[in-house]
């Protein structure tokens, strides 16, 4: 399997650790020998080699492709269209940064790989949040497969839950906490009286936060997972612009002593139910199963009508959970193949 990886930031770094890393035990286990045929950032260009490019030596160099050597093709300014279209790989891994309001560049270029027939796994929000119903059906008239688990709570397998190990069930509605930014800065704020700005700077340390923590702090990048669950465990595509969000701007420390002081604790909690979402910050009872979620853990709980509540909690953001995530899309796309 020949991969081509878009976005060589804290996801794709952890990506190519993790590759690096588990290649004898994915040999081993599975059978599985990736190759990383090319590697391609806004600010760095294009580094591409048909045979593979050397893992150790990409970790070592980062994102700075000069101090790569060994046999290979750096191009400051590639026509990366041409490069999706034509490019000797089989599957698209797209970890740029996202944008909830176009889903661009991203979703032109996941649109240009399955038109090739190249498989995509994605981590990128943007696409599926807004285009979900789209490239899906892209995938399918081209028959190859379009993965997204990252996108909503990291490596925790929130949609091999819903999608695979919940399919005999009708999934209701759900609620969660679905941002490890906002929920690691309300655990230290409340834990460690930091302040908004201290924990703020802790998350994005730990590569929790987005390219623009904007969208964490506000509601829109918890709104932006609402979307994608809602398209894709209801059928129903709603961008984040039409849920009702807000985020955790508004909260102090002693916000949140305050809310202790009375058995409470703020989270940021999504709902979701076929008819619409919400996202906003909530003094939750410390009886509630998600006030009991700190740190960088995210949390979702479906409501089933088969088997009742079921919840799952775990990693919910940083660049080793996202990337495992991916790797775990790679090997359903090599036990399908
Ligand atoms: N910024 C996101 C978060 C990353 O904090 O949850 C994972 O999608």
């Amino acid at each position: 399997m020949r991969l081509f990886l878009i976005g060589f930031g804290t996801v794709g770094q952890s990506l190519i650790t993790l590759l690096h890393q588990r290649a004898d035990d994915l040999q081993a286990r599975y059978g599985f020998a990736p190759s990383l045929v090319g590697v391609y950032t806004r600010s760095q260009g294009l580094l591409y080699a048909p045979d593979g490019l050397d893992l150790a030596q990409l970790q070592a160099c980062a994102a700075h492709y000069a101090q790569y050597e060994g046999p290979h093709l750096h191009d400051f300014q590639p026509n990366v269209d041409r490069t999706l279209r034509d490019g000797g790989y089989d599957v698209l891994i797209e970890a740029s940064a996202t944008d909830l309001q176009t889903g661009q560049p991203a979703t032109d270029r996941i649109e240009r790989a399955l038109t090739s027939r190249k498989h995509v796994v994605t981590v990128n929000k943007g696409p599926i949040a807004l285009y979900y119903p789209r490239l899906r059906e892209l995938a399918r008239e081209h028959g190859v497969h379009l993965r997204y688990e990252g996108t909503v709570m990291a490596g925790t397998p929130s949609m091999a839950l819903a999608l695979e190990g919940l399919a005999a069930a009708r999934i209701r509605g759900l609620r969660g906490i679905l941002n490890g930014t906002t929920n690691y800065m309300l655990t230290q704020m409340e834990q460690e009286s930091l302040s908004y700005e201290q924990a703020l700077a802790q998350a994005q340390a730990l590569g929790y936060a987005e390219a623009d923590p904007t969208a964490d702090v506000d509601g829109w990048d918890a709104a932006g997972k609402a979307s994608i669950l809602s398209a894709a465990l209801f059928g129903v595509p709603r961008s984040p612009q039409a849920m009702s969000v807000s985020g955790i701007r508004h909260l102090s420390a002693a916000d949140l002593a305050e809310a202790r002081a009375q058995g409470r604790r703020y989270k940021l909690v999504v709902r979701l139910t076929p008819e619409g979402g919400q996202v906003q910050a909530e003094a939750l009872p410390l009886s509630d199963p998600l006030a009991g979620v700190m740190g960088g853990l995210n949390a979702i709980t479906l409501e089933t009508d088969l088997l009742g509540e079921v919840t799952l909690i775990g990693s919910g953001a940083g660049g080793t959970s996202t990337a495992t995530a991916i790797l775990n899309d790679l090997l359903a796309i090599h036990r399908a193949v």
